[in-house]
């Protein structure tokens, strides 16, 4: 298993040093996150960087977020957007936002990104119910066990033709059958979804291997 371990490093170090080195303001919002107590939970600059790729395939003026923690990934995200674009990143812990915030700002990004503060669902609900503009792309990384939620809500925001990004689908529990994870039933839900064409990618991290699961929102006749 070490070896297995090793390679799975090995293949990252390689990956990420080549396609997707760190400026000064991602390295420093990672440090940020360090000193400010804040998780290193963060996606890997390789999945950051597949992030930004699948960002600027779709061209989005308008991106969703939920889950910001210190802000790394709504970095890669936002550089994606054309001036005049938007990210509006959902995150429940204050202090996360506020780490978040000066992160942006630092890289520049404080024109497009907004960080709202407050449980995801609650404001999701209200987005919807006040007639939000739909959004191009929605990447969900907060809670997993609310990822479910989270898609009903999502469905409901993202444009037709849009992009949805699930973080963390690779779960351990995947490899025992009955076995749960919020992920898990995300992932069984997607797949059922029939308005969504997807597959579950796997990404390289610092310690394994993790998924991201990608769909499309089909176009549906009218
Ligand atoms: N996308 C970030 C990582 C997010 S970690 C990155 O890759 O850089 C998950 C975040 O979701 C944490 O900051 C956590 O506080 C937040 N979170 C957890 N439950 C939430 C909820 N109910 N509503 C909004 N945010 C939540
Ligand atoms: C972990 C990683 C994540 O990307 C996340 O969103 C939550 C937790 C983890 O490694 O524990
Ligand atoms: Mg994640």
């Amino acid at each position: 298993m070490a070896e297995y371990e090793d390679r799975i490093h090995g293949f990252d170090k390689y990956t990420s040093g080549l396609f997707a080195p760190e400026d000064d303001a991602l390295k420093q919002a990672r440090e940020d996150m360090d000193r400010e107590g804040l998780p290193s939970i963060n996606v890997s600059a390789s999945e950051g960087k597949l992030l930004h790729v699948l960002a600027l395939i779709s061209a989005p003026r308008r991106i969703l977020e939920i889950g910001t923690l210190g802000g790394y990934s709504a970095i890669w995200l936002a550089r994606a957007l054309p001036a005049g674009g938007k990210l509006v990143s959902l995150e429940i812990d204050p202090h996360h936002a506020d780490v978040a915030r000066g992160n942006i700002a630092r890289a520049g990004l404080a024109d497009r990104v907004e960080v709202r503060t407050g449980p995801a669902l609650e404001t999701l609900s209200q987005m919807i119910a006040y007639g939000e503009e739909p959004f191009d792309l929605v990447f969900i990384d907060a809670d997993k066990d609310a990822y479910v939620d989270y898609l009903g809500k999502a469905m409901a925001l993202l444009r037709d033709g849009g992009i949805l990004l699930g973080d963390n689908t690779l779960p351990d529990a995947v490899l025992t059958d009955g076995a749960d994870s919020g992920t898990k039933r995300y992932n069984a839900a997607v797949a059922a979804h029939p308005d969504l064409v997807s597959i579950n990618v796997p990404v390289l991290r610092d310690k394994g291997i993790d998924g991201l699961l990608l769909s499309i929102k089909r176009t549906r006749a009218a």
